[in-house]
């Protein structure tokens, strides 16, 4: 059975929190919402629990897991050679949705977060529960999205309830997360600083601070190569009817959705605010069309909402490749397989 524990911030949680600590603290994993997703946590440094993450998620073992601290200091206790830009970006971003990627202090964490691999992902959320959680465990979290592996990461208590009701044995109820997308993914290892995933925190944000930063180009890279964030390599933030692309043009969405109907589809779109007068068969908003944040925002839960549904196709709007856009066009084109709609 899975817990359901309600951690609201004008209230005393304290004993939610000391529930959740102490089934920490016996090797259990706990989900627990970030400023960015909600996260699958367990004691970094415990083995047995972190090889729980991996069995209840599905996700395979050599994709490695982010760890969370509660204070910049904590970075010492598992990385080493902390590069200067590194410094600039914790004091600049910090907590906030950057992991870091730097070369790990050998034998402290467990194997399993980083198989194989002489880095770690660090990184401190800005989310209050997040950050009390850390505050009374006292231990780093190892956390991925605690999503089912290739399902959209959760960013509500309930969307983690549906994949892993029963596997795991608690979720922290913190209400629906922030930025919605995944922390960007920023490797300080080498010279020049590459970004591995995009997020909340931008190109354009994180070069104001340690100046040329690189950016591969996310919609070029095969899902066979193999990026150097292993999660990358792997489908992804997918639903269960396909996924198609298309442009934020009001005759073309009409047209495919026309066509796509006489083709007996029942067709889901997700698209900013002012289509919700086309004629599909079922419509989830992305917001605001000029508020990339409210796209990134609803994005996961339109993409969830669509498998609730009939539908057995989807047409998700795209957006300019800026700022917050880079993210979101990123976890799009993993939906969508890379597919766009053509006539
Ligand atoms: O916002 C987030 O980052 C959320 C919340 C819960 O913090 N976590 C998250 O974790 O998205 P996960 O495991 O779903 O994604 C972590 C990504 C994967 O693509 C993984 O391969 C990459 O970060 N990663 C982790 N450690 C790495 C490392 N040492 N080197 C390269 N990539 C790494
Ligand atoms: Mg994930």
């Amino acid at each position: 059975e899975t817990l359901l524990l309600t951690v609201d911030e004008f209230v005393d949680n304290s004993e939610n929190y000391t529930q959740a600590v102490d089934l920490l603290n016996n090797g259990e994993v706990v989900a627990f919402p970030t400023e960015t997703v909600y996260g699958l946590g367990a004691v970094a440094t415990d083995e047995q629990a972190v090889k729980k993450i991996f069995t209840a998620k599905g996700r395979p073992s050599d994709n490695p897991l982010i760890v969370h601290i509660g204070t910049i200091e904590e970075v010492e206790d598992y990385a080493v050679d902390i590069p200067e830009v590194a410094k600039k970006c914790m004091e600049a971003f910090w907590p906030g949705p950057l992991t870091l990627v730097m070369n790990v202090k050998p034998n402290v964490l467990a194997a399993s977060v980083t198989p194989g691999m002489q880095t770690v992902g660090l990184r401190m959320p800005d989310h209050p529960v997040a950050l009390n959680l850390l505050k009374v465990l006292k231990k780093p979290l190892a956390a991925p999205s605690a999503n089912r592996s290739g399902k959209p990461s959760p960013t509500k208590a309930i969307h983690v309830f549906e994949d892993l009701q029963g596997i795991i044995p608690c979720i922290l109820d913190g209400g629906m997360t922030g930025i919605g997308v995944e922390s960007t993914v920023l490797d300080v290892t080498l010279d020049q600083p590459v970004i591995l995933r995009p997020g909340g925190v931008t190109k354009e944000m994180l070069e104001q601070v340690i100046g040329s930063v690189l950016e591969p180009n996310f919609e070029q890279q095969k899902i066979e190569s193999t990026p150097k964030a292993p999660g990358m390599k792997y489908t992804h933030y997918a639903p269960d009817a396909p996924v198609y692309l298309i442009d934020q043009d009001k005759n073309q969405i009409e047209c495919a959705v026309e066509k796509l109907q006489q083709q007996q589809h029942k067709v889901a779109l997700l698209a900013p605010q002012k289509f919700d007068d086309v004629n599909a068969d079922y419509f989830f908003s992305f917001g605001d069309e000029h508020e990339l944040e409210q796209m990134s925002g609803k994005l996961y839960d339109a993409l969830r909402a669509c498998d609730k549904t009939d539908a057995t196709i989807i047409l998700a709007t795209v957006t300019e490749r800026k700022g917050v856009g880079t993210a979101i066009m990123n976890r799009l084109e993993k939906a969508a397989g890379g597919n766009w709609y053509q006539q």
